[in-house]
């Protein structure tokens, strides 16, 4: 073969590198903004169990499809159904991808943008007037289109470099720095005098604020936390060899996502309780709200920089995963080269991502199909709550009626290696089958449905 494909070099590299996929924007951008504005802890409750009963089998799944079939979503489906259906399945993680870097690479642009401005020094007394400069920056095309190509430039300069090269050595530099980071801005915002309130918003819950929306929201944010229904963690896990164990990985991924987002919370809300400002700020919690708070601090023009360093290396190692997936498609099954293939996809989402970066200047009265939506906003929700749900509805459909759940438990066995529970593999056990199977059969499926419904407006 012409274009023998890379592995990754060892199941550390592959955890990383998951990793690096999972902890994203979603941990640091987003969800603090959808904790704060959904009560805190209740949320944060709520969100844990659709990780743990949801989140986690399918990424068990997802993993094993790729490293079992060797291939991209589209080849991985068609490889074991042969029905054109499963094919469309695959397809549609194609289009999900483009459509959340189409969002994602405009914020990824902002971080980078942020850190350059925090070089330079924020100089903002309060949050309305860091509202008022974001808004203005935004104002101006060429400012969010720029930022949007050098974030670009930088994630097509790691996927052209290979899978070994490339991805894998990004995340195993990135991610321990990544992590430091974070444990110093953890550090230091626990000990601002009030960080108490910020704290307990995160884990005191507040029943009242929970409702369908909560659910809606929870279940829409494990799928894009975990990079779940759209063949990202499925390209990733094609690069696995079969010696390298699944559901270890799967865990300490979660784990990790998981725990990230909670720092990253205590991170923020320390900074924002004790300085006495609203933790429901939205979107721009992390660019208006941080900014004048973190430079006020003592060392402040640090901790705003490491900040916006963290952001914009939980955004590199989140994008070039998302953008691995149409690569990977286009060399496995069109066989051109992985150049030909990072050039080629990287124009086409560089473009679609265009009318997002429009929707804060040229475009920003310009809304979709009377939902009051922007191009931006559009792309976040239709990924989020869309395309990435509806990409695990079918994945556990797959995975629980079509392959079968003993086919599935076959082959996480292979390869299986410390997950045993009192010297038994825990993959043996009858009652670990059952709840799997439980899990994927009927929970994943029947929640996702009830939340369609639920969405759109029929229940
Ligand atoms: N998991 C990433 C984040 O939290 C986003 C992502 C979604 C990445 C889907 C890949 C696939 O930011």
């Amino acid at each position: 073969m012409s274009n023998p494909r890379e592995q990754w070099s060892s199941k550390a590299s592959f955890i990383l590198a998951a990793a690096g996929s999972a902890v994203g924007l979603g941990n640091i951008w987003k969800f603090p903004y959808i904790a704060g504005e959904n009560g805190g802890a209740a949320f944060l409750f709520i969100y844990m169990i659709c990780i743990v009963m949801i989140g986690l089998p399918i990424l068990n799944i997802e993993i094993l499809l790729g490293r079992a079939t060797q291939k991209n979503p589209v080849g991985a489906f068609k490889a074991l159904s042969g029905k054109p259906f499963w094919t469309y399945v695959g397809a549609l993680g194609v289009l999900a991808s483009f459509t959340i870097l189409s969002f994602y690479s405009v914020v990824g642009g902002w971080s980078i943008a942020y850190t350059v401005e925090a070089l330079k020094g924020f100089t903002f007394e309060t949050p309305q007037v860091a509202g008022e400069f974001f808004d203005l920056k935004n104002s101006n095309p060429m400012w969010v289109v720029g930022y949007h190509t050098l974030f670009f430039l930088m994630v097509l300069g790691i996927i052209l470099s290979g899978v070994r090269a490339g991805l894998e050595k990004a995340s195993k530099y990135l991610m321990p720095a990544l992590f430091a980071i974070l444990a110093i801005l953890v550090v230091q915002g626990l000990m601002l005098s009030g960080a108490d309130r910020g704290v307990s918003f995160l884990f005191d819950p507040d029943w009242s604020k929970i409702n369908a929306q909560t659910f809606l929201l929870a279940l829409g944010h494990a799928f894009f936390t975990l990079s779940l229904g759209m063949g990202a963690m499925m390209t990733y896990g094609s690069y696995l060899s079969e010696k390298d164990d699944i559901v270890n990985a799967s865990y300490l991924v979660a784990f990790l996502d998981t725990f990230i987002a909670i720092m990253a919370g205590v991170a923020i809300f320390t900074v924002v309780f004790s300085s006495g400002y609203d933790p429901t700020a939205g979107p721009g919690l992390v660019f208006h709200v941080l900014p004048p708070l973190l430079s006020q601090l003592a060392g402040g023009y640090f901790f705003a920089l490491l900040f916006f360093v963290l952001l914009s290396i939980a955004a590199v190692t989140s994008a070039i995963s998302i953008l691995e997936v149409s690569v990977a498609y286009l060399t496995d099954e069109l066989k051109y080269s992985r150049k030909k293939a990072t050039l080629t996809m990287g124009a086409l989402v560089y473009f679609a991502a265009i009318p997002c970066a429009l929707s804060f200047n040229v475009l920003s009265d310009f809304t979709l199909f009377g939902t009051g939506f922007t191009f931006f906003d559009m792309a976040d929700y239709l990924a989020s709550n869309v395309l990435l749900p509806l990409g695990g509805f079918f994945l556990a459909i797959f995975a629980g009626y079509v392959w079968k759940v003993d086919e599935v438990v076959r082959n996480l066995l292979i390869g299986e290696s410390q997950s045993t529970y009192f010297g038994n593999s825990i993959l043996k056990s009858k009652s670990f089958v059952a709840i799997f199977s439980f899990l994927v059969r009927y929970i994943s499926p029947i929640s996702i449905f009830l939340v369609f419904l639920y969405q759109f407006g029929w229940i």
